[in-house]
């Protein structure tokens, strides 16, 4: 097991290359489940979750090739159980439902686990198969979904956190061949639903109004081969935005898309960084004081659950109190602890942190939880005095394609040991 050692104090300069998105490319491949002849998938980053993705669809049955970021799946007849030693690494695995579904008119896969973020149940997902008329059985361990047939339906996805984005996904890849229309209404609107459903249309799918609350969904008969293009991934782009304003001087992020930025944008902006930007780049200038912020997670286009962590280091360093709500995760705070330790003054106050800016944060020992609280460890680690040192770095490798390497491109001193 790795554990990343940030020597902090290194001023970040320069550009980075932004991968493929991870939230992306995960339902985009399972969605290659859906025809027999091969799609070809580009910018595909190399993470774990995506290698669990890939190895889900080798144990069901496709033919898969990776060669640098560009996949190639044949899915000519496929096993409608994925394995339960590889799903239960990885949440997103639940993605393979719809397409399954939609295709085979059954699939089984194990109760999702994947990140410690509150309890993440799929109710919603069942709840869409259901109105598409398939019957759904838990039983040990696993969800099993089952349909004679599929019918067009009018679905609502809203749940008490807002809508969900792997549960659009998994209802518009099942909807895609079911005979009728479907209408979702209350969509996840993230940028990530667009791209796969503009996958999905390259693919013969019939599809309107993805990335907006309203989706709707004409049936086709069978869907064929396709080649795609993975979206720029804004949460990794947003991580390397927050790197700067902690530690840069100048950072320019490459291969972005600055429209799926805004959210990170504009607070950073509010706070006093100079952040310009082209059609797909955007620099950040950490120039003079920055002042606090007040914030709250929401569904996109608002500012994303997958930033709070991140930010919540740059504000345990920023003057003044700041406060950031959770609304779509309301418990995930296992950072909040780990930032304490190496000195952040925050308190929680139910599902609201509440920043007291600190001029310094020391360098600790330090866990990595998950995913997102893992990359705000490292970015507290760019500024804090002396050495910190993360452990359980897998976390961070499911999302984070070479952070290590990439921060180092920008200054960075950072060590990876293996142990
Ligand atoms: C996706 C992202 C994840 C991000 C999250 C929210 C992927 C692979 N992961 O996760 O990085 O943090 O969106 O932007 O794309 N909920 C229910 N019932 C359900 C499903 C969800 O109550 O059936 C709740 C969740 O517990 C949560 C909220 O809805 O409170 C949003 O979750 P959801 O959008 O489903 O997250 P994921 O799609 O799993």
């Amino acid at each position: 097991m790795d554990k990343i050692i940030v020597h902090g104090g290194a001023a970040l300069n320069g550009s980075v290359r932004i991968s493929g998105s991870k939230n992306s490319a995960l339902p985009i491949l399972a969605a290659t489940l859906l025809t027999k002849e091969p799609c070809v998938i580009s910018r595909v980053p190399d993470l774990s979750d995506i290698h669990y993705m890939l190895t889900i669809l080798s144990e069901l049955g496709c033919e898969v090739e990776r060669a640098s970021g560009i996949v190639t799946v044949k899915a000519e007849k496929v096993l409608t159980e994925a394995p339960y030693d590889i799903v239960r690494k990885m949440r997103a695995s639940v993605c393979i439902l719809g397409p399954l579904l939609g295709r085979e008119k059954e699939a089984t896969v194990s109760l999702p686990g994947g990140c410690v973020i509150g309890d993440r149940p799929i109710d919603l997902h069942l709840r869409g198969f259901e109105a598409l008329g398939a019957a759904v059985r838990v039983q040990g361990g696993n969800v099993k979904v089952l349909a004679p047939e599929l019918k067009g339906a009018t679905i609502n996805l809203r749940g008490k956190f807002g809508s969900t984005v792997l549960g659009t996904d998994n209802v518009m890849m099942a909807a895609v061949l079911a005979e009728g229309t479907t209408v979702i209404d209350g969509a996840a609107e993230e940028p990530e639903v667009e791209d796969l459903a503009n996958f999905l249309i390259k693919m013969g799918a019939r599809i309107e109004g993805a990335g907006t609350r309203r989706i709707i969904i004409e049936g086709v008969k069978e869907l064929h081969g396709a080649e795609h293009e993975v979206i720029p991934d804004r949460i990794e782009a947003g991580t390397f935005l927050v790197a700067a304003a902690i530690a840069g001087k100048e950072v320019t992020l490459k291969r972005v898309d600055p429209a799926h930025l805004q959210a990170v944008i504009e607070p950073l902006a509010h706070a006093g960084y100079e952040i310009s930007n082209g059609k797909d780049y955007v620099t950040l200038k950490a120039n003079g004081s920055h002042k606090s912020l007040t914030l709250e997670t929401l569904p996109y286009p608002g500012f994303p659950t997958d930033m709070q962590a991140q930010m919540c280091a740059l504000l345990a360093m920023t003057n003044g109190v700041s406060a950031i709500t959770e609304n779509v995760f309301p418990q995930r705070f296992m950072h909040v602890a780990e930032l304490k330790r190496m000195g952040a003054n925050i308190e929680l106050q139910g599902a609201t942190a509440v920043i007291t800016g600190v001029d310094r944060l020391s360098g600790a020992p330090v866990m990595a939880s998950d995913l997102r609280a893992s990359a705000a460890l490292v970015l507290a680690g760019l500024k804090a005095d002396g050495m910190t040192e993360i452990n359980r770095v897998y976390h961070i490798d499911r999302g984070y394609e070479s952070i290590d390497d990439k921060l180092n491109g920008l200054g960075a001193q950072i060590e990876r040991v293996k142990i």
